[in-house]
């Protein structure tokens, strides 16, 4: 079982890039400074893709302009081609993610290319990152099951996993986007995956549609896999994924790590305001279990 945990937050790109209420530039550099000031040191902050594609993401430079001023803080940008690659690094990027898809039905949807041709767009990317000193994590969709093409093979998953980390991916996030996934699958694909990236180099991406990210992450972290995303609140969804809703909830993650025993730096009552002040602009309450209990709490108290 792991005992150290890092948490990749990406409430302010996943989070928000679904929302029917797109979240003001002032509005999510100030999410992410409470973010970090409650102790979340890595934040994926923003996207440099189609403005039609994903209006809710507009700003983006200006938000990694905005916050980039943390000497300890660690913040990405997805980027998915070479035209979103020359303005996230116009606007300082230190660290990007490219994003493939284990299906063919979600990257066409997604990304609007077969997952060979997403691929190839990386290479020039990922290419001109590491001869800029940028790093670049990779993300797989559709690790336990795709929207459009139902069910996908394990092999299928390796295979991205292997061509992202061999183009010079540091970290493979794999993406359960659709939230369907159940800890035995989770447990095998760590497993499966952890044959071509190494187990400390794979992140656990798990959306929490069907409520089993928390046990799926369990089974993962049981195989030994350290890395965690999570988002605020259980913010997020993915506009090429109907129904999926949020990744799993931050607060839940910290709560559920905490009471093992693995320390995890974060500041629970500055998270919850955090997240309490962006439900506030977004206009619906925390899907965050431990987030609402701590608001009961709070109420019953005053
Ligand atoms: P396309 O239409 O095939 O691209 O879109 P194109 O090259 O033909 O260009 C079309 C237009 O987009 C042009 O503008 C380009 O300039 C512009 P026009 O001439 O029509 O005015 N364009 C761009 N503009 C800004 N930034 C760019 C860029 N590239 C082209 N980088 C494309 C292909 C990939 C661009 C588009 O489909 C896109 O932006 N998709 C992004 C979809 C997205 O962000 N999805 C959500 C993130 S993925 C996710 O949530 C899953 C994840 O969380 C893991 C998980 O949960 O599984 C990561
Ligand atoms: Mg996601």
């Amino acid at each position: 079982m792991s005992d150290q945990i890092r948490i990749v937050e990406v409430g302010p790109r996943d989070g928000l890039q679904n929302e029917k209420t797109p979240v003001s530039v002032a509005g999510r550099i100030a999410f992410i400074e409470a973010l970090v000031g409650a102790g979340l040191h890595t934040v994926e902050v923003g996207a440099f893709v189609s403005p039609k594609a994903i209006p809710q993401m507009v700003g983006s430079d200006q938000v990694l302009r905005g916050v980039n001023h943390h000497p300890d803080s660690e913040f990405h940008v997805l980027v998915p081609n070479e035209k979103g690659y020359e303005a996230a690094r116009e606007a300082g990027a230190k660290v990007i993610a490219v994003f493939a898809s284990a299906s063919e039905g979600f990257s066409r949807a997604n990304i609007n290319c077969s997952v060979a041709e997403s691929i190839e767009r990386f290479k020039p990317v990922v290419a001109r990152a590491k001869a800029d000193g940028i790093k670049v994590r990779g993300y797989i969709s559709c690790v336990l099951g795709c929207p459009y093409d139902g069910e996908v093979k394990l092999q299928a998953v390796v295979e991205v996993a292997q061509v992202l980390w061999r183009l010079g991916c540091y970290e493979v996030s794999l993406g359960d986007t659709i939230g369907v996934g159940t800890p035995v699958k989770a447990r095998q694909l760590l497993r499966a995956v952890a044959g071509v990236v190494p187990m400390a180099d794979l992140a656990m991406h798990f959306h929490d549609t069907y409520g089993q990210a928390l046990a799926n992450l369990y089974a993962g972290m049981e195989e030994g896999a350290r890395v965690i995303d999570s988002a605020a609140g259980g913010l997020g969804g993915c506009p090429y994924a109907p129904g999926a809703t949020g990744n799993v909830a931050t607060e839940d993650v910290v709560y559920m790590l905490e009471g093992m025993g693995i320390a995890t730096g974060v500041d629970m009552t500055k998270l919850v305001a955090a997240t309490n002040e962006v439900s506030h602009l977004i206009g619906r309450l925390p899907v965050s279990r431990v987030a609402a209990a701590i608001n009961a709490k709070a109420r019953a108290a005053k």
